[in-house]
This record gives C-alpha cells, structure tokens and sequence, in this order.
C-alpha cells in the first residue's frame, strides 16, 4: 500500500477531525503517502481530492466539524456513481481508504470493497453511539457534555421559576444520549426507546417530585423515543392538561449537540482509532471497523458493526430510577 485515502461521511461528530489528522501522521510515520476526500461519497465521486502531509493537520485536533467537510450521497448508492469514484480513486493513485462515519458510511464502504476490491477500514463517527462492535463512537463524549452543560443551564431557569422542562436530546434511533446526559444532569425522568416509561408512571413521578419539594423538573427525551407515542411538545400538553399544577416549557437541544470542541476523551480515542486504521491496512486487513471495547482497540467486521445492535447500559437505567426519588 502506498496511498491511503481519508474521509468524513454521513453526520459530523466532534473528533472526527482528531481522527483525519491521526490518520494522516500515522500515513505520515509510515512514509506513505495519504489524500484526503472532500465531501465523502460525493467529493470521491468528483474526484474532490487534497493531498495531505503531516502539516496538513495543524491545529486541528480542537476543532468540531471535519475540515474534509461530510455529505450524505444519493449518487454512491448506484452501481455508475460506485463506478465513477472507483475511476477517480484510481487515477488518484489510492490503494486503500479510511471511512470515519456512521453505519450508512460503512455500507457504502462494503459494497465498495466488494465490487472493486478496495481494502477498508472504518472508524466509527457518530455523536449518536449507536454501531455495534465499540463501547464509545467518535463525538458522544463530546455530545453527552454538552447537552449536559445545557441541561444544567434550563435548570437553573427551571428553578427561579418552579418550571417543568421537556428537552429533547438528539439520538435518532437509541437512548444512549439521553440516559447518560440526563443521569449527568440529574434529570427527573428520562424516556428513550429501550424502556417503556408508561404515561402513567410518569404522571406519578412528577406528582411526587411536586410534593415532595422539588423546585424544579426535567425530563429529558431522546429524539427517537416513540414509547409514550407523543412527541415532546405533545408531552407539554399531556402534561398541562393532567397535572395542571405544572408551569411547562420545551426545549429542543438539536444540531448544537453535534458541535464544538471535542473532549479529551474524544480527542484520544480519535488519535488511538486513526493510528490502528492506518496499521491495519498495512498489515492487509480490510473490511474492519476499529472500535474499543474494555478500553483495548478491537476490530469488528464491517458487516456486524453496521447490523449489531448496541445495548442500552440497563445499570444506568436503575441509577436513573433510583436517583429521581
Ligand atoms: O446520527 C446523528 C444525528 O445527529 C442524529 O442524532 C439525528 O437524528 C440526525 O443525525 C440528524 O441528521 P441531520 O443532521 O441530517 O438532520
């Protein structure tokens, strides 16, 4: 291998930028060459290339966003826009990529690897923790802190004005953002799709933070939460029109959960995961992503990470419970 290619596809999430920049000074340590795509899929498919050196990658580490910027690619699910980025990477020169991304980025990639051989290693980039095969994707550290700094900030509003808050938080199909934001944040009930809360229990439990003296309430919900079949406005008015000893506000957290500086937490795991890409590919393995699991770097085939399913931390849930009496 004597030329990796690098890119950012799907949603962004803190650390992915830590993560290019690690791949590019490990290529860089190798003394191979490493190119970055622009706009994932469709950059690779216009041939939206940018060489990259270790210089390349300055001041970046603290950086949200990707600097390779992240598209999500209609034309790559066919087999002529496969094709077209094929042709492009190959009169690029790459011999082997980098996907940093989200499950939709990794089957692209596998079906990439599969029609033209391209070795492939992925590593997982979403603030939503959501891909099977590591214990933390890249920008959920990030996430969870920084929904919870705001959390913390409707609180104190909350209290002033003995106010009940729904905030949504993002999580497009899983709890994981919610559940540990919101034990951050020491919410009073927290709803995501693993666990059927029940509209009745919740009624309870904000009766019961009302008498027993809480000045304030939060419930957080994730974005994906269908289990009490109401959105978090609809909650609202569930709410006023039971309990109507509530004041109730909303507040939905939404895209600035997926950016800022990413944590150090993040910033390492990036550094760790970019390092392994690099060195896998240089040992012949493809179609792997890198993740971590028991702290240790351990490698899932592309295929389980993008089908497995993550396990809600069923330990947090009782934490939660028993912490909102
Ligand atoms: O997958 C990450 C995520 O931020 C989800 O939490 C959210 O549902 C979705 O992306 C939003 O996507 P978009 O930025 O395309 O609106």
């Amino acid at each position: 291998i004597k030329k990796i290619a690098v890119f950012t596809s799907g949603g962004d999430s803190p650390g992915m930028n830590a993560a290019i920049r690690s791949v590019v000074r490990t290529c860089a340590f190798m003394k191979i060459e490493c190119v970055g795509i622009y706009r994932g899929y469709e950059g690779m498919i216009e041939g939206d290339f940018l060489p990259m050196n270790a210089r390349s990658v300055n001041n970046i580490i603290n950086k949200g966003g990707t600097i390779l910027k992240s598209a999500r690619c209609e034309e790559f699910k066919t087999r002529e826009g496969r094709q077209k980025a094929y042709d492009q990477l190959k009169s690029e020169g790459v011999d082997a990529m980098v996907v940093i991304g989200g499950d939709g980025s990794f089957t692209g990639a596998l079906l990439f690897n599969e029609e033209f051989g391209m070795p492939v290693i992925g590593i997982p980039g979403t603030i939503d923790n959501d891909i099977f095969g590591t214990r933390y994707t890249l920008g959920f550290d990030t996430a969870i802190n920084t929904a919870m700094e705001v959390i913390d900030k409707i609180r104190d509003t909350a209290s002033s004005h003995h106010r009940l808050f729904f905030v949504e938080v993002m999580g497009r199909d899983v709890g994981h953002i919610a559940l540990n934001a919101g034990v951050g944040a020491g919410a009073e009930e927290i709803l995501i799709p693993e666990e059927n809360l029940g509209l009745e229990r919740l009624l309870e439990s904000l009766k019961r933070s009302k008498l027993t003296g809480k000045s304030s309430s939060i419930v957080v919900v994730a974005e994906g939460d269908k289990t009490t079949g109401k959105n978090v406005f609809q909650l609202k008015e569930y709410v006023e029109e039971h309990l109507p000893i509530y004041d109730v506000r909303v507040c939905v957290l939404g895209h600035m959960q997926r950016g800022g500086a990413p944590t150090c937490f993040d910033r390492v795991l990036a550094s760790r995961m970019g390092v392994k890409a690099v060195e896998a590919l240089l040992e012949g393995k493809s179609n792997l992503m890198v993740g971590i699991l028991d702290d240790d770097i351990a490698f899932t085939p592309l295929s389980e990470a993008i089908k497995g399913k993550t396990k809600i931390d069923k330990e947090l849930i009782r934490v939660s419970d028993i912490m909102s009496t």
